[in-house]
């Protein structure tokens, strides 16, 4: 692409003629789609491309219409949205994984985009309303392909698990995952919600501003496998260790996107709850660079709820994160092997000797030779667990 494209691209994106992302991703996101210039990377043309890259989405972009089973949850997002990310972070036939499935969004967009797709979810009510609203999809979807309005597909790459997905994820092979796009329960934040829901219900405030958002959410269960169940140093922890699973099954260069807002849990004395930047540290922490940040404006469809009046003024937060992370292509696992070395070399050339052998005795690896000797033996071993943990061909 030269660089005289782009530029076109984003003369055309301000002109006024031209439609806007939302009504553009209509096309783009569809396979039967009609794509201005030439397709590149994931079907996009560098013009659809430039359109769809601005770092907030808008209501109007990414919603959709929500069914009775939606309702029901309570805590869904709209389909549009998993479509607009999904067509961003992988392509055609590559696979997404969901580990908090819910009602199924995630899967449902990528049976219509003709990705393959693995979801899984904790509750059996909520796995069998996604079961029925994808068979739906795909009845759908093999009425189209056989009028040859769309290809047909091989239903059998959509699966559907139940359970816990720290544990299910283990069965997944390493590299087998283009993009997680998820979105998880905000650790006890809807049992503080509900609660501070009821209270609301039962006091007068001033009937000027709506005080009651429309929130339907209540909390999805009892287990003590639930994420929505764990306070929320405990939801970290589990956070990280399902990152750590995610970074091992996501194909080098790999997208992970999760879907995330910030609260507040002011009667603990915590104004502000920094959730996107937990999790994209909890990915961080395994390894995945944390790529890009993209705000949902949820504005157009929340009330206004009145916080804190009279005495603190707060925001109303009436956005969610997109918090991207990806996993270092295996050219960029390289160059971060060699700066890993260095540190490694420089740790260990900080050390005694008879420091340097002690490592290696509980190691249980050799401990003769020079300094430089040890030094080396540690450092290849360091990095062989390095890959390991990269899981991918070096
Ligand atoms: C925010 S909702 C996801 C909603 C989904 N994006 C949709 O559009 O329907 C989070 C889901 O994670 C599920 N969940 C919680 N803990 C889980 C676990 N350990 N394993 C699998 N699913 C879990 C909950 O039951 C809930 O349905």
């Amino acid at each position: 692409m030269s660089s005289g494209a782009t530029l076109e691209t984003k003369i055309q994106f301000h002109s006024e003629s031209e439609p806007l992302p939302g009504s553009l991703f209509n096309r783009v996101g569809h396979s039967s789609m009609s794509m201005a210039g030439k397709p590149g990377f994931n079907g996009l043309s560098t013009r659809d491309w430039t359109l769809l890259s601005a770092s907030v989405f808008s209501s109007r972009e990414v919603s959709s219409a929500r069914n009775e089973f939606h309702k029901e949850h309570g805590a869904t997002f709209p389909l549009a949205l998993a479509e607009r990310a999904i067509s961003l972070y992988a392509g055609e036939d590559d696979t997404v994984l969901d580990p908090f499935l819910g009602t199924g969004t995630t899967i449902i967009a990528a049976c219509k985009l003709n990705r393959k797709g693995i979801g899984f979810e904790l509750y059996d009510r909520f796995a069998f309303i996604a079961r029925n609203l994808l068979e739906e999809e795909k009845t759908q979807r093999n009425m189209r392909a056989s009028i040859g309005q769309d290809r047909v597909l091989n239903t059998d790459d959509l699966k559907i698990v139940e359970g816990d997905c720290l544990e299910l994820i283990k069965e997944l092979e390493g590299n087998s995952i283009q993009l997680t796009f998820t979105s998880p329960p905000y650790a006890d934040f809807i049992h503080k919600s509900v609660k501070d829901r009821e209270k609301r219900a039962k006091s007068t405030m001033p009937s000027a501003i709506v005080t009651e958002n429309k929130s339907s959410v209540s909390a999805y269960g009892e287990s003590d496998r639930d994420f929505g169940n764990l306070d929320y140093e405990s939801f970290l922890i589990s956070v990280e260790e399902l990152m750590a699973e995610i970074y091992r099954v996501t194909k080098p260069g790999g997208y992970n996107v999760w879907v995330v807002k910030d609260y507040r849990d002011t009667k603990n004395l915590k104004p502000y709850i920094d959730v996107h930047t937990g999790i994209a540290n909890a990915g961080a922490n395994v390894g995945f660079f944390y790529h890009d940040l993209i705000i949902w404006d949820q504005n157009a469809q929340r009330t206004l709820v009145l916080n804190g009046y009279p005495s603190v003024f707060y925001t109303n937060q009436n956005h969610s994160y997109l918090v991207v992370l990806r996993k270092p292509t295996i050219k960029q696992a390289k160059q971060l092997e060699k700066i890993f070395t260095k540190n490694q070399s420089e740790i260990y050339g900080s050390m005694k000797v008879a420091d340097l052998r002690k490592i290696l005795r509980n190691r249980k690896l050799a401990v003769s030779g020079k300094k430089s000797d040890l030094i080396s033996r540690l450092v290849d071993q360091d990095c062989l667990e390095w890959w390991r943990n990269y899981d991918a061909p070096q």
